[in-house]
């Protein structure tokens, strides 16, 4: 969703800002804006396109301004226009805004503000007119703020600056916003990575918090009168996580991340799991719950307990409201969400009953701080769309709380300790080679089908996901055992068709013969070779962690996919990495 990134001190906000803001674009793209103050005015600047082209054509790196706030939007209300392009100001174009989020009773008040010119059709342009009218009538510029939180609905952050005004203002009403402790100056931002080169010192921001800073000083006042603590973190992510390295995208990067990862969970602390399998051991029933590739994760989950003849099930997050009445106090939830901030999750947080774990990427989410339990998914910063290692940390993770739960973690960490030993052959250039061949094949595809039986087919799904979302090739998955009640109809002559095998059992094989029988050509990701493959990529086999080569095949074969379709595949259309909005 959109991103924003603030700064006020004695340095000029204008290199910290435009560095900061590329490391925000993973929230959404489709217009970049920002103000600045130049001889005591306020200047706007903001189109339609991505950041650096804004930039440059604004000459935007030229200006010296010691307070100033950037803005990437991803459109809700009101097209891609540079109109809607944010910051919105009041009629005067004395009070700027950029906001996160969405104004669900927007247009009644838009009403309300009759005499307001207004020049966009978003949601956020009702701000700088409600502060615009506060303001005329006497109120201080706090005042206005609060009556502004009081009246606007769903969830909304926002920064503030106004003519004249040596403060700004930031306002955290639902989405995320935190603050960052500069040597010379405050930042506010959607996330940390915007300001971590310049400090690492953080404060989390709670909900209804209004930050006022300047040059010189930070206050927080909560608006809701909460008087929650304020405790400054130091954050031990390193900035280098930020930049590409030697990949050509982050996607990539993070791809070959992987075996680093999963080699580290030899030495970790399972402490929190084990607690987590004895809660889960001892529930009425474990929901999973997530979405996107965190959806599926939690589906994997939920088949792996009930395969240890325990009571789960995944549930889409949207979904959660119509399970609502089934919840029991004794129910288990584990809330999976590389972000903490899916909207879907935390509006139904309040819903979940039982004990609440939640697996998270993001520290100092709203997820993470919101649940019972916290499991970090120690995946380090993610940034392309599209989710890999978080993905692969989150299902490693899933497999060793069930092997707790279960009684064979010794034999699981056997698995995992067999695998990093393995994993290499999946890097080698006979692999690569062939997985490039593979993409080049499904380049000019209109329609990709993923099958496999049983975890094959859940990590179709998140295989099917993956194409979709870095090629733009319409990609499904189907289980190959219910294959014949309706989706063999769409395979045809050549239809391409790729095999996630986990295990090959004769079952499997039957469905891929009735998928070869009718031209489909297959392409199978398996630890052994069949004459019913067209093509064969060979992974090794680990135990209960056969899933992550599979896993890291199906993404290797969308990235090299859409980079020969020639889209990159770290800023997918239309996505946005962390959805704070329903
Ligand atoms: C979006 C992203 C997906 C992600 C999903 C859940 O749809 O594009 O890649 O899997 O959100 O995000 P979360 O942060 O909750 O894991």
């Amino acid at each position: 969703m959109c991103g924003i990134i603030a700064y006020s001190g004695k340095d000029n906000a204008v290199p910290y800002l435009v560095d900061g803001i590329k490391n925000l674009e993973y929230r959404g793209y489709d217009s970049f804006g920002c103000a600045l103050i130049d001889k005591g005015n306020i200047i706007v600047r903001k189109d339609v396109g991505d950041t650096a082209s804004v930039l440059n054509k604004y000459r935007i790196i030229k200006n010296f301004s010691n307070q100033g706030m950037f803005h990437t939007r991803w459109a809700t209300h009101g097209g891609i226009s540079k109109e809607n392009a944010h910051p919105l100001t009041d009629c005067k174009g004395e009070i700027a805004v950029v906001h996160n989020g969405i104004i669900e009773n927007w247009q009644d008040i838009k009403v309300s503000l009759d005499g307001h010119r207004f020049v966009s059709q978003t949601d956020t342009e009702v701000i700088p007119h409600l502060l615009e009218e506060r303001l005329s009538r006497g109120d201080s510029m706090e005042r206005a703020l609060r009556a502004v939180f009081n009246e606007i609905k769903g969830a909304s952050s926002f920064v503030v600056m106004r003519k004249g005004d040596s403060n700004m203002y930031a306002v955290k009403h639902g989405a995320p916003l935190v603050l960052g402790l500069g040597k010379n100056g405050f930042f506010v931002s959607s996330d940390i990575p915007s300001f971590l080169k310049y400090t690492n010192k953080v404060v989390f921001l709670h909900d209804g918090d209004l930050v006022v800073f300047n040059q010189n000083s930070v206050r927080i006042k909560n608006l809701l009168n909460k008087k929650d603590k304020h405790d400054v973190h130091t954050v031990d992510i390193s900035p280098g996580s930020l930049d590409k390295g030697k990949y050509r995208h982050f996607m990539l990067k993070e791809i070959n991340e992987q075996s680093k990862l999963l080699k580290s969970f030899e030495n970790y602390d399972f402490s929190k799991v084990r607690l987590a399998a004895s809660k889960i051991r001892s529930a009425h029933r474990v929901y999973l719950v997530g979405a996107g590739s965190s959806f599926h994760a939690a589906a994997y989950g939920a088949l792996i307990l009930r395969k240890s003849g325990i009571d789960a099930i995944a549930i889409q997050g949207q979904d959660i409201q119509n399970f609502s009445r089934l919840f029991e106090r004794n129910d288990v939830f584990v809330i999976i969400s590389q972000s903490g901030e899916t909207a879907d999750l935390i509006r139904s947080l309040q819903l979940m009953k039982g004990f609440r774990i939640g697996i998270i990427n993001t520290e100092g989410s709203y997820l993470s701080r919101n649940v019972d339990l916290v499991i970090n998914m120690m995946a380090g910063i993610e940034k392309a769309v599209a989710a890999t290692k978080s993905f692969m940390n989150t299902m490693v993770l899933l497999e060793m709380i069930n092997s707790y739960a279960n009684g064979s973690s010794e034999s699981a960490m056997h698995d995992l300790k067999l695998l990093n030993l393995n994993l290499y052959s999946l890097f080698v250039p006979s692999v690569l080679s062939a997985i490039k061949r593979i993409a080049e094949e499904l380049k000019d595809d209109g329609d990709i089908f993923y099958v496999g039986r049983d975890y094959g087919y859940l990590i179709s799904l998140e295989g099917a996901l993956k194409m979709k979302e870095v090629s733009y090739i319409h990609a499904e998955a189907f289980d190959l055992s219910t294959i014949k009640h309706g989706p063999l109809a769409l395979i045809s002559q050549g239809s391409k068709v790729i095999a996630a095998v986990t295990e090959p059992v004769e079952e499997t094989f039957y469905g891929l013969e009735e998928i070869k029988a009718r031209g489909g050509h297959i392409i199978g990701i398996s630890p052994s070779n069949s004459t019913v493959f067209d093509e064969f990529v060979h992974v090794p086999e680990a135990g209960v962690f056969s899933f992550v080569p599979l896993v890291i095949v199906a993404q290797l074969i969308s990235y090299y996919t859409a980079v020969k379709r020639g889209i990159n595949p770290d800023k997918p259309r239309n996505l946005a990495k962390s959805v704070t909005v329903n």
